[in-house]
């Protein structure tokens, strides 16, 4: 809602839509009540605040704890991976599994500390057994990454993995075409690279390889604007 940028920007901060305002259907006071909060959250704080104790979807049934991301507020570089698993969900931090110490070696190769980049998921609830999320789950949570991204306002996005490439680029396409190639994702160069659970599961020469030739592009690519 374009209008919500501009009262954010004249430095409106708390706003309160009456169902029925300009834009909103009856019965979506709620979801539009969201949209214009993230609008006007301009910081991760604020993001966090209006996600809550969040039951907007059904993950929210089994989780522990909801994953919000982890990292530098004002990182160059932005990971987004697909769904805490239950390491994750334990702890409340994104990435902190098998996969994710993979995760730290892969960022520490290209010269950065965890605590320099920041890593996030596209849905903030484990899904039950580790499934992909769905794509109701999907549409309701990913506002909420969408708004994480404006507050840090990264140089770089690396996606890991097929469903957070495919939800970013809203694309169908699988992750080993879209990979190894720049993308946009609302100006921001994006990069698809495989999932680190996957290096994982095939951890042949060639996928290391190529995983590390798209993080090297992504450090060059945020170097080149320093
Ligand atoms: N896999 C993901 O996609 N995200 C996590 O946080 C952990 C594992």
């Amino acid at each position: 809602m374009e209008w919500v940028r501009c009262l954010a920007d004249i430095g409106v901060r708390d706003l309160k839509l009456p169902a029925g305002a300009a834009g909103m259907e009856e019965g979506d006071g709620a979801v539009h009540d969201d949209e214009s909060r993230l609008a006007l959250a301009g910081n991760l704080g604020e993001v966090r605040e209006v996600l809550g104790d969040c039951t907007r979807c059904k993950l929210h049934q089994d989780r522990k704890n909801v994953v919000f991301g982890v990292g530098n507020e004002n990182a160059d570089l932005m990971f987004i991976g697909e769904g805490p698993g239950a390491d994750e969900d334990e702890q409340g931090e994104p990435f902190v599994g098998r996969a994710g110490r993979k995760l730290t070696e892969m960022i520490k190769a290209i010269g950065y500390e965890r605590k320099d980049v920041y890593i996030a998921n596209i849905v903030k609830c484990r899904p039950p057994g580790n499934r992909d999320p769905q794509p109701d789950e999907v549409a309701t949570c990913s506002p909420f990454l969408y708004a994480q991204i404006q507050a840090i306002a990264p140089k770089v996005i690396v996606t890991l993995g097929s469903p957070a490439t495919k939800t970013l680029l809203e694309s169908r396409t699988g992750i080993t075409r879209l990979r190894g190639r720049w993308h946009d994702f609302q100006g921001i160069p994006l990069m698809p690279t495989f999932h680190p659970a996957y290096l994982l599961r095939r951890y042949t020469v060639e996928n290391r390889t190529l995983v590390f030739s798209d993080l090297k592009a992504a450090r060059a690519r945020i170097d080149e604007t320093e």
